[in-house]
């Protein structure tokens, strides 16, 4: 039987952009609304150090299923009333190819508030957006996903051929590996959660296996992805380089435009007849976010649609209000550069993936107020693993300290251009580190496309808008075209 899933999904947004405030309103309306769980463990405890003031993480706590556990994470992170605005958040450690336990469990606690949050009072659905490429938390976010009862699991930015095999384990509550590269290791290196071990004396009854959706640039990819998982594959997003966030880089060698953005050409563009040939549901992604652009891909065998820019400054975002405010306010009043609001960066983002930026001023640290941040690497989340000479593996980012990079074997043109996006992103969401030295960490709005026809959700004066416009907007022609497909079919 063919599963009834939405036809709008509202994009996994990280960090913390599509947090379960977003989510849950999305879920209400019918649609998929979907809560990043990309440094999830941050966000947690950023936001139990600013006082949890309307108590929501402490309810969702409640709910999980070792209180222990819980308790262990308060006695730990929460400051009642919350931190002074000056003093700097005390952060969890840093992942590594065998965390320590208690990280883990904060990771599965965090994972599970978030989606706990977005489920609570309602019935509809809910989704956990993950990166690929981010591997050493995955498997705790999955795990801590599937103990709030997700109920769709999205994943891009890498290829996620042994996602659909580990979610099957950890419904189990069996123990689950996923690879992780590593520069230089002659053997294959895994980093493994095991249920049991985490969750201590927890009792641990099956869990439901959520549906899987790999996020897919190309359908040859999405082909081998069908075939090739360690599990079973429920659907695909198929994300163009138009889409916010990071980008799939351009079939072939990497070619930039006289602005220095990466071209695409005919090679990216996907076939949604071979998509449908695959007989998955799909669900296109990247400047699709208009009511005609979702009937024309419905007509061509696509369920439906994914969006993200239009969510990502709706009223339920996570993105700071004065960072929103002043986007909308400047796009609503001025002329946008020329080339528009958004620039794609082939160097910012340590992963190596374009990456863009929406060039608003105010929202986004311009270049020179960016080259005077001092280079810290203390989130970690975008290291790549590596082969120490001592035999040891270790871990270096292209964004940290140049010659930290370098002592670890890295080569200094690697760091060129590169930006800490870990703190630049907890920024954008009111949540950014102070600095050695009373330093604040600047926020870098990433946005797609699409920022630049905004204000199309902005008419007769309104400043702003809610998620929920957001749905209707999109809905609108297929809700009259399901109108007068029933008034047909039932004179
Ligand atoms: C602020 C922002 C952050 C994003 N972060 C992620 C992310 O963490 N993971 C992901 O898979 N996609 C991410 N995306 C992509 C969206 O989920 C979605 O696929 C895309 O924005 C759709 O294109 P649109 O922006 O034209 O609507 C992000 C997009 C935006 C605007």
């Amino acid at each position: 039987m063919q599963y009834n899933h939405p036809i709008v999904i509202q994009g996994g947004m990280g960090i913390a952009v599509s947090d379960w405030r977003l989510a849950k309103t999305v879920s209400q309306t019918g649609q998929l609304g979907v809560v990043s769980g990309t440094a999830i463990n941050s966000v947690l405890v950023r936001r139990l150090q600013d006082g949890d003031l309307d108590g929501s993480c402490r309810r969702a706590l409640k709910a999980f299923p070792s209180q222990a556990i819980a308790q262990k994470i308060l006695d730990t992170y929460y400051v009642e009333g919350g931190k002074a605005p000056q003093q700097p958040y005390k952060r969890p450690p840093m992942f590594s190819i065998e965390s320590p336990k208690a990280l883990l469990q904060l990771t599965v606690a965090a994972c599970f508030v978030e989606v706990w949050l977005a489920r609570e009072g309602h019935n509809g659905v809910v989704g956990l957006n993950l990166l690929e490429k981010v591997v050493l938390p995955n498997l705790a976010c999955l795990y801590g996903g599937l103990l709030a009862g997700v109920d769709y699991v999205i994943m891009g930015a890498g290829i996620p051929r042994e996602i659909p095999g580990a979610l099957d384990l950890l419904s189990e509550n069996q123990k689950a590996t996923l690879k992780v590269p590593v520069a230089g290791a002659a053997e294959e290196v895994v980093t493994s959660f095991d249920p049991q071990e985490v969750m201590e004396d927890t009792a641990l009854a099956p869990l439901k296996r959520p549906f899987f959706f790999p996020i897919v640039s190309s359908a040859i990819l999405a082909a081998n992805l069908k075939k090739k998982s360690t599990g079973r594959v429920d659907g695909f997003i198929v994300e163009g380089p138009l889409a916010g966030g990071h980008n799939a880089p351009p079939r072939g060698p990497m070619k930039l435009n006289d602005k220095g953005e990466p071209i695409y050409g005919e090679r990216d563009e996907v076939c949604l007849k071979e998509m449908a040939a695959l007989e998955l549901p799909f669900w296109m992604a990247g400047y699709y976010a208009t009511p005609e652009k979702l009937q024309e891909v419905r007509a061509m065998g696509a369920h439906g649609v994914q969006v993200g820019t239009l969510f990502a400054f709706s009223n339920e975002s996570g993105v700071k209000q004065e960072l929103k405010e002043k986007a909308l306010h400047t796009i609503m009043t001025e002329n946008a550069p020329e080339g528009g609001w958004i620039f794609t960066d082939p160097r910012s983002s340590p992963t190596g993936f374009p990456f863009k930026a929406a060039r608003i001023p105010g929202t986004i640290s311009e270049e020179t107020i960016y080259a005077s941040r001092k280079r810290i690497c203390d989130l970690g989340y975008l290291r790549h693993a590596y082969q120490k000479e001592d035999g040891g593996i270790g871990q270096r980012c292209p964004a940290e300290p140049v010659n930290d990079y370098v002592k670890k074997g890295g080569l200094a043109e690697d760091t060129v251009g590169r930006k800490c996006l870990c703190n630049a992103l907890m920024a954008d969401v009111g949540m950014g580190q102070i600095q050695a030295g009373g330093q604040e960490e600047i926020s870098l709005l990433t946005a797609g496309d699409d920022l630049n026809n905004v204000t199309r959700m902005l008419k007769d004066g309104k400043k702003s808008y809610s998620a929920r416009d957001v749905v209707g907007y999109l809905l609108g022609l297929e809700e009259r075209a399901e109108i007068s497909r029933e008034t047909t079919t039932h004179p």
